[in-house]
């Protein structure tokens, strides 16, 4: 079946905010696009103006949490053109959540022609201060009115849209992540590795404690032994010990980022060492205290690359190349944000043309 995606305009378009203070998350743009699963097939996507949803109050997403999000970026280019960052990869890692999750995902075609049309709808929203882009948040629920504990037979696929600067500030920014020691974001064959609405419900006590002593977020360990590092809070992490650059290898636990493969290959093509592999606190403290954890820093597609400069662990605090982004993390950000803004050519097809 052909996808015929139908648009109806709004009547009362909001008043944009103003583009030099953003945050993340705060407004949201003046569509939505809809597309429903019933009966066994996936319907025709529809864009509408944004508003509430009408959801049955016993839907599965409300009782039994079939929640799954995605988070992508368009970016207005240098050129003015409008481009979207690596969106196959969500779609797949999408996919691959909703068969973790029980639920039924659309398929390509309709993501992609989804999030194109979309974003070409919303395409006056798409800022072009610096460091802004705007952030879409697919998102795929349980809809049908069931409260027998099984998988939902209907689902609804929507998207949305908000302007937005950095998530932790303007630029690049060094900032300060807890290691959670008490609490865990995942065990092996949980849910760790898919985006699921629930592993973020899991994180925000944790979260809320670590803020309290001055964290920005935290960064969490294996739930078993509580020794090996797997990701922050919105972002995974990456450590550079005597000029090598190690990250937590996927071992179903760890949320496998857009940001991290291709923060992965570009350190690569920038001739540096990557290691993917198992690292301790042990390890850190230790190449800490001899003088040869150089670097730490989070990739994400929200948090973009995000230098760390300090670590709080129990009653110690490391700080990390005097507080200050390192020089890896500034050219990893340099070279990610060039393609991105269309400020070098996309060697790799990344991008997408909207
Ligand atoms: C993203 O980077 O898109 C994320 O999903 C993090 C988000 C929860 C703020």
């Amino acid at each position: 079946m052909p996808i015929e995606i139908s648009v109806e305009k709004t009547k009362t378009p909001k008043t944009q905010p103003a583009p030099d203070n953003l945050g993340f998350g705060r407004y949201f743009s003046d569509h939505m696009l809809l597309c429903e699963y019933a009966n066994e097939q996936w319907g025709q996507p529809r864009i509408v103006p944004y508003g509430p949803l009408p959801l049955d109050p016993g839907a599965s997403v409300l009782h039994y949490g079939q929640a799954l999000f995605e988070g992508m970026k368009a970016f207005r280019g240098e050129d003015g053109k409008v481009k979207l960052f690596r969106p196959q990869r969500n779609w797949a890692r999408l996919t691959q959540g909703a068969e973790r999750l029980a639920m039924k995902a659309p398929p390509e075609d309709i993501f992609m022609e989804s999030i194109k049309k979309f974003t070409q709808v919303e395409s006056n929203w798409v800022p072009s201060a610096k460091g802004t882009a705007l952030y879409l948040r697919p998102t795929l629920i349980g809809t049908e009115g069931f409260l027998g504990v099984r998988p939902s037979n209907n689902y609804l696929f929507y998207v949305i849209a908000s302007p937005v600067g950095g998530y932790y500030g303007e630029g690049i920014e060094a900032v300060k992540i807890w290691v959670e020691k008490k609490y865990s974001r995942s065990a092996p064959g949980g849910i760790g590795a898919v985006k699921a609405g629930g592993n973020y419900a899991s994180s925000l006590l944790a979260a809320v404690d670590a803020k309290k002593k001055g964290y920005s977020q935290v960064m969490w360990l294996d739930s078993s032994q509580h020794r090996f590092v797997e990701e922050v809070g919105t972002m995974n992490v990456f450590f550079v010990i005597d000029g090598k650059v190690i990250t937590p290898d996927l071992g179903g636990t760890i949320l496998p980022g857009v940001m991290r493969d291709s923060t992965i290959q570009t350190l690569k093509m920038m001739g540096k060492t990557v290691e993917e592999r198992k690292i301790s606190i042990d390890e850190i403290l230790m190449a800490q205290e001899r003088g040869l954890l150089t670097e730490v820093f989070g990739t994400g597609t929200a948090a973009s690359v995000s230098p760390v400069g300090q670590l709080g662990f129990e009653d110690r605090t490391i700080t990390i190349n005097d507080g200050r982004p390192g020089p890896i993390a500034r050219e990893l950000y340099a070279t990610l944000t060039d393609i991105q803004y269309s400020r070098k050519a996309d060697e790799l097809g990344w991008t997408l043309e909207v």
